[in-house]
Formats: structure tokens, C-alpha cells, sequence
């Protein structure tokens, strides 16, 4: 039976009695690749904590892969908004790539747990600096070394949050690439600012703004995102991504 990686129906989500998600509905197939987009303070980041189980709702129900989100006995694949590292800490590549595996404080990695971390950094292309201090690396080869972490348990669903923050148009390409690649076996979901960087890489859109209007396929959804809702846009074309500057 084919299983919806995320059902999400009629979810509500207040913080300090300020509704911050509104009367969501989502569902995510097991091989969608989904971009929320949406302004700042929109809800984005919750939403996504939500499907991890790391905020509790208060209305409304969330099943991840049929399961109660954080229970579900495949882990999920996340990338937070903002990792934190200290870039003074000794730790390399391959050390912070395994730390994905761990099975708690008394259990040791295993020869399998290498194998699978050796196999992530081949797969972001980072397994020939896999020794290399993470001090050492530029912005996008530490996202890759994120994305590595994310990946090394094999999950069937990643969420990613506002992966392309710190990388350049040339390195998004190959960060593109490198989702397109993952997507053929687990279902990604891609928070970002960006309308116009996503819109052609994706396969669906839905933009967040307390309420969730879902766009679905992404090569309509530009443009309908402005004509539909009027959702502002500002259309600085030219290679320079478009930005939802308003609510809708
Ligand atoms: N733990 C929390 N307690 C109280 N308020 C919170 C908490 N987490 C988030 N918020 C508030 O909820 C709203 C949505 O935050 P969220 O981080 O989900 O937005 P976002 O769409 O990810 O924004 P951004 O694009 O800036 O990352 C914001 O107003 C934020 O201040
Ligand atoms: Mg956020």
C-alpha cells in the first residue's frame, strides 16, 4: 500500500495564545519534492518542527508515514534553519558526518555506521575532504556536510530549511543537482524565500502565511502565486531570485 510521507489536516498552532498556524492541511506524497515558501515570521520553521514532532499542536491532527510525529520508526531527514557550530571546536568532516548515527551514550559506531557515513559524503560529493577540519570549509561545503548528517540514517523524508541561505547561484545548481538525485528515493520537503530559485527545480509549491495555500505543480505556480492571491512578488528577474515581500 502506498503510504502519504505527511498528513496533515485542519492544524492549529498557537505560541503564547498568538495563532501562529492556522487551519493547515497538508499532504505530502512519499515522492514529492515540496518547496514552502513564504515571508518572514510566516510559520515555516514550525510547520516543519511540527512534522518532527518538536511542536505540539493544538488543533488538528499530523501522521508522519501513518504514524504520531516523533514516533514514527523511520527517523526524518532534517536540516535545521540555523546550525550551530563552533568553528574554534576540533571536530572533521567524517566526525561530524557519523555524529547522524548516533545510538546513545554507551553505544559504540559500528563498521556499518562508516560504511553508511562514507557513502553520504560520496553522495554530496564531500568524501575526499572527509578529514578535513570543519573550521576549514567554505559555506556551501558545510551545508554539504549538513546534508551528509541529514541523509546518513537514509530517511525516507528530508526537511530542509532555507538550505540555500548561505550559498552562491553557481553552488545552488549543484545543490539542486544533488536534491534531484536524493528525491528518487525519499520524499523533500525545501523551506524557502526564493519563489523564483525553486519554481524550477520542485515539483510542488505551497506558500505559508499562517494559512497554507497550496499552489501544486510548480512550473504554474509563479505565476499563479500572483495572479491567484495577488501574492506580492517582487520581479526582479534576471538571475536574481523573486521574493515574496508581503502577505498575502
Ligand atoms: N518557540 C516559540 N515561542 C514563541 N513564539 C515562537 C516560537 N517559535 C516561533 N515563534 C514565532 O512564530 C512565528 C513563526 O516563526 P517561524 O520561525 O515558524 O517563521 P518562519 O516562516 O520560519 O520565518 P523565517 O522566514 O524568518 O525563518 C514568529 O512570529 C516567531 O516569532
Ligand atoms: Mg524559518
Amino acid at each position: 500500500m502506498v503510504q502519504n510521507a505527511v498528513e496533515i489536516n485542519d492544524v492549529c498552532v498557537k505560541f503564547n495564545k498568538r495563532p501562529i498556524l492556522h487551519d493547515i492541511d497538508l499532504i505530502i506524497k512519499d515522492n514529492d519534492f515540496l518547496a514552502i515558501i513564504g515571508p518572514n515570521a510566516g510559520g515555516k520553521s514550525t510547520l516543519l518542527k511540527v512534522i518532527l514532532g518538536l511542536v505540539k499542536v493544538d488543533q488538528g491532527t499530523v501522521k508522519v508515514f501513518g504514524q504520531n510525529p516523533g514516533n514514527q520508526s523511520n527517523p526524518l531527514g532534517y536540516l535545521p534553519q540555523h546550525v550551530s557550530f563552533d568553528p574554534d571546536f576540533p571536530i572533521n568532516v567524517f566526525e561530524t558526518v557519523l555524529f547522524g548515527r548516533y545510538h546513545g551514550f554507551f553505544k559504540k559506531y559500528s563498521d556499518l555506521d562508516h560504511e553508511k557515513v562514507k557513502n553520504a559524503l560520496e553522495e554530496v560529493g564531500m568524501l575526499e575532504m572527509k578529514d578535513r577540519q570543519m573550521s576549514q570549509l567554505s559555506g556551501g561545503q558545510i551545508q554539504r556536510v549538513f546534508i551528509a548528517r541529514a541523509i546518513v540514517r537514509e530517511p525516507k523524508l528530508l526537511l530542509l530549511d532555507e538550505p540555500m541561505a548561505s550559498i552562491d547561484p553557481e553552488m545552488q545548481n549543484s545543490f539542486y543537482s544533488l536534491l534531484l538525485k536524493l528525491r528518487k528515493r525519499m520524499a523533500i520537503v525545501l523551506v524557502s524565500h526564493d519563489v523564483g530559485a525553486v519554481s524550477s527545480h520542485v515539483e510542488n509549491i505551497a506558500c505559508l502565511n499562517r494559512k497554507l495555500y497550496y499552489h501544486g505543480a510548480a512550473e504554474n505556480a509563479a505565476r499563479s502565486l500572483e495572479k491567484m492571491y495577488k501574492c506580492p512578488i517582487d520581479l526582479l528577474s534576471h538571475g536574481i531570485p523573486h521574493r515574496v515581500l508581503k502577505n498575502h
